[in-house]
């Protein structure tokens, strides 16, 4: 080798070792996930229980939901979705072996039903589900009491309030009209219920999107915090606050807290954060300006716009990881940044963008790998075959997430054979479900 040459390699070699001090504490080994899962088990055990459910990070909701779709739903019902970013309205009509959305989905700007549309659709006065997808504490079917705001939601007065008269008041005083709301759903279980309806063995539902949550059917038994022993309930984990007493503390990396701490709701929904869309490209962007600081990356050059929150999107992970990705692609989503990348930097910065989905598909994994574990060992069984309803725009868009989700898992739950079943427009539909089979229950 010529000096030259050495210098080279000496400096890549000097890099390497930075990149990997940097990104080693993001690397989850087989037993850091197994140590999730356990700590997910222990966190639903003491959530389901009367006496323990306050000490517990992971909510456990009941969701008065007792049962997935059997096929005989018949009719037509509204469904009102509030989700991450829009405000739906939609009609469906459940028929002998298929389900129509009769009207246009209407999407909404404001989080306030609004025009003559809307109003004409509503008058007909049908059953309607409504999908709430935030922590609730339900008193029943048509009554959830908002517990606390997430994914960077913040409106005012609605915490401690039930959300259905919320509704129904909102309904009255704009449109002078009455709302027959029979059920309000969290958007994990509208999600399960309507890949039910496709698939019986689908008793879980799944949310990698803005925000993340899963939910599961749970043996009446275990659920400590309703009265009744038999049969089953849904329940609403609310598992995007998994860690917020605690828990998960040796897993945060510095990049992790950051994060937490510019957010609107520091300290919690902590395992939402290391997962979700609304946070993966922060985590990026925080790893970015440490390499930039470490001489790693852009030659150490100071980078005014990365500083910016928000800036570097979740959807941006998505297109980078794509699997033979021009790296000029990635230099021109680098230089709308104002990042001045070289082909190195641009290769560095995919290994970021690698590494931090990985661990988001890890950790849900090792979630998940709790609840079918648990549901396995509910029912006694050698080995569980379910399947898992999915949603949600991480999930569905990004390039490697659902794949690294499922390796994971049938590694961390070897005796469960889980299929992954995404959702079409799941939570809107699921909603007018959840309102069928209640109507069907309130048969004679
Ligand atoms: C947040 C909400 C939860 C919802 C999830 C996915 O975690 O608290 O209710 O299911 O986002 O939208």
């Amino acid at each position: 080798m010529t000096s030259n040459e050495d210098d080279k390699a000496c400096e890549i070699a000097i890099i390497r070792r930075k990149v990997d001090w940097l990104l080693s504490p993001l690397r989850l080994s087989h037993s850091d996930l197994q140590r999730v899962q356990a700590l997910m088990r222990q966190e639903m055990e003491l959530g389901l229980g009367k006496e323990t459910n306050a000490r517990s990070s992971v909510c456990m909701l009941p969701t008065y939901v007792r049962a997935t779709p059997d096929g005989t739903e018949r009719g037509e019902f509204l469904a009102l979705d509030l989700g991450g970013t829009n405000f739906r309205v939609l009609v469906v009509r459940v028929a002998e072996d298929s389900i129509r959305i009769a009207s246009e989905i209407y999407i909404i700007p404001t989080s306030i039903v609004q025009g003559t549309g809307v109003a004409d659709l509503m008058e007909q006065i049908l059953p309607l589900g409504f999908t709430f997808s935030f922590p609730c504490q339900q008193l029943g079917l048509d009554k959830a009491v908002l517990l606390n705001w997430t994914k960077g939601f913040n409106a005012s007065g609605c915490v401690g309030k039930d959300v259905v008269q919320l509704l129904r008041d909102a309904a009255q005083r704009k449109e002078n009209f009455a709302l027959n709301v029979v059920a309000v759903v969290n958007d994990t279980v509208g999600t399960m219920m309507s890949c039910g309806y496709e698939d019986p063995k689908c008793e879980i539902g799944l949310i990698v999107g803005t925000g993340t949550n899963a939910c599961y059917m749970e043996e009446m038994r275990n659920v400590g915090t309703v009265e009744g022993n038999d049969g089953r309930m849904c329940i609403n984990m609310e598992w995007g606050a998994f860690g917020d007493n605690g828990c998960l503390d040796h897993i945060f990396t510095t990049f992790d807290r950051l994060v937490d701490e510019k957010s609107i709701n520091p300290g919690k929904q902590r395992f939402e954060k290391l997962i979700s869309g609304m946070y993966l490209g922060e985590i990026v962007r925080y790893i970015l300006l440490a390499m930039v600081e470490k001489q790693v990356l852009f030659h150490g050059k100071p980078c005014t716009k990365l500083q910016t929150k928000d800036i570097f999107k979740t959807r941006f992970l998505s297109t980078i990881e794509i699997d033979g990705l021009g790296l000029r692609k990635v230099l021109a989503i680098l230089r709308d940044l104002d990042l001045h990348a070289t082909f190195e930097d641009s290769v560095l910065v995919r290994e970021v963008c690698q590494t931090v989905s990985l661990r988001a598909a890890q950790l849900c994994a090792a979630g998940m790998a709790a609840v079918v574990e648990k549901m396995r060992e509910n029912r006694g069984l050698d080995q569980l075959v379910v399947t898992v309803g999915v949603d949600g725009t991480l999930y569905k868009m990004h390039p490697h997430f659902s794949q690294n989700l499922q390796q994971t898992l049938q590694v961390l739950a070897p005796k469960c054979t889980v299929t992954f079943l995404q959702s079409e427009d799941g939570s809107g539909k699921g909603a007018a479900l959840v309102a069928a089979v209640a109507c069907r229950e309130a048969r004679p």
